[in-house]
């Protein structure tokens, strides 16, 4: 039969479109939005000034290359700045590298609980998503290989994983790597890399810099606080740079961006406030969190999983809707297959010890 109005290509019906965290509770006069993963610091104050000073220029298309900012990111990481690519966040990159490396009838591989933006952008080019089990709420690195077929054109791999916040050591990753056929695109989304505190952990580059089918994302929205701005990036092989290059929008990254970018990657000093107080409160909440008795998977980014018991008045759901009440507003991550529990990103001093009575006040009225 004829369809009556114009289709989408195949798989993109399929798709169950990203349903991105609350920000508001209605009624609620002061609210702690912990359900986003971005930094309880903001942005540097270098960078909202350098945001600020492109007002001026608004009416100026930016440089579509992003020269300067890929420049900047080089000298920060010790890149090569043409390996660079520049990208609205790094969905934009992910999206792009699946437009690129996948077409109909192809295959993607991403784990259990990875991030929801892989098979979306692998059914919006008409690929399959091909999912692996996790072991403890980790990627299996066994359990991936086994999962490649001829199929198989790119695996992405959040490292550390969000919503689980777990990682897997530099060597599994090599392995991974190794186990790989040289067709196979390896796309490390290191979105949370820079709050990473194990000496075991490598966020990808030098993976990239050795071999010419890894590439690695970054993004501004995490510890740079820029998420409003829509920015990241990616380093990979010339050939990978070459191709995202060709597909991407010719303008991808604003002008505000790009300048805040320069002045947040230049800010160390406020890069280094935020992973301390990450540090800090990331294993302060642990182990509140566990004293309530609740289980809290083992995390090296700046959220926690936080897993409910499945009994009447003590489930995510109903924890949900007492914290929500109360201005606390965490993330439901049933869509990740994790439907009793609870993402929750690090926050203010205030907004965590608010989050660990409130825990705590939820349990005892359920007693
Ligand atoms: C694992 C992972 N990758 C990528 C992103 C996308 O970040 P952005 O598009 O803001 O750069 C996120 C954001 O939540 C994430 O958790």
């Amino acid at each position: 039969m004829t369809a009556l109005h114009p289709q989408p290509r195949a798989g993109v019906l399929e798709i169950e479109a990203y349903v991105p965290g609350k920000s508001s509770a209605p009624g609620v006069a002061k609210v702690f939005k912990l359900s986003s993963n971005e930094t309880p610091l903001g942005p540097s104050p270098r960078a909202i000034a350098a945001y600020k000073s492109v007002a001026a220029h608004l009416g100026d298309y930016p440089d579509g290359a992003a020269s300067e900012l890929r420049e900047a990111i080089g000298r920060a990481f010790g890149l090569d700045a043409d390996r660079i690519v520049c990208g609205a966040g790094s969905d934009d990159l992910l999206n792009l590298l699946a437009r690129a490396y996948l077409a109909d009838g192809d295959e993607a591989i991403h784990t259990t609980h990875g991030f929801l933006v892989y098979p979306i952008a692998t059914r919006g080019t008409g690929a399959h998503p091909v999912v692996a089990p996790e072991t403890d709420y980790t990627a299996s690195v066994d359990a991936i290989l086994a999962a490649v077929t001829k199929k198989t054109k790119v695996v992405f791999l959040a490292n550390p994983n969000n919503p689980t916040g777990t990682y897997i050591s530099f060597a599994e990753v090599k392995r991974l790597h190794r186990g790989l056929p040289g067709n196979v695109l390896l796309v490390l989304d290191a979105a949370y890399a820079e709050y990473v505190k194990r000496n075991d952990y490598e966020s990808g580059i030098e993976l990239v810099a050795t071999n010419d089918n890894v590439v690695m994302t970054r993004t501004f929205s995490k510890i740079h606080g820029l998420a409003a701005l829509r920015l990241g990036w990616m380093f990979g092989p010339s050939h990978v740079v070459a191709a995202v290059n060709r597909i991407r929008g010719p303008f991808n990254v604003n002008a505000p961006a790009i300048a805040a970018g320069i002045a947040a990657i230049e800010d160390v000093a406020h890069q280094e406030r935020a992973r301390e107080h990450n540090v800090h409160w990331l294993a302060w909440l642990k182990d509140e969190i566990e004293k309530l008795g609740l289980k809290v998977t083992p995390s090296v980014a700046n959220f926690l999983l936080i897993h409910f018991p499945p009994t009447k008045g003590r489930t995510a759901k109903e924890a949900d809707a007492f914290l929500t009440a109360r201005g606390l507003i965490l993330r439901q991550v049933g869509a990740y297959k994790l439907s009793n529990a609870l993402r929750m990103s690090v926050g203010t001093e205030e907004a965590n010890r608010l989050l660990v009575d409130a825990l705590g006040e939820f349990f005892g009225r359920a007693a």
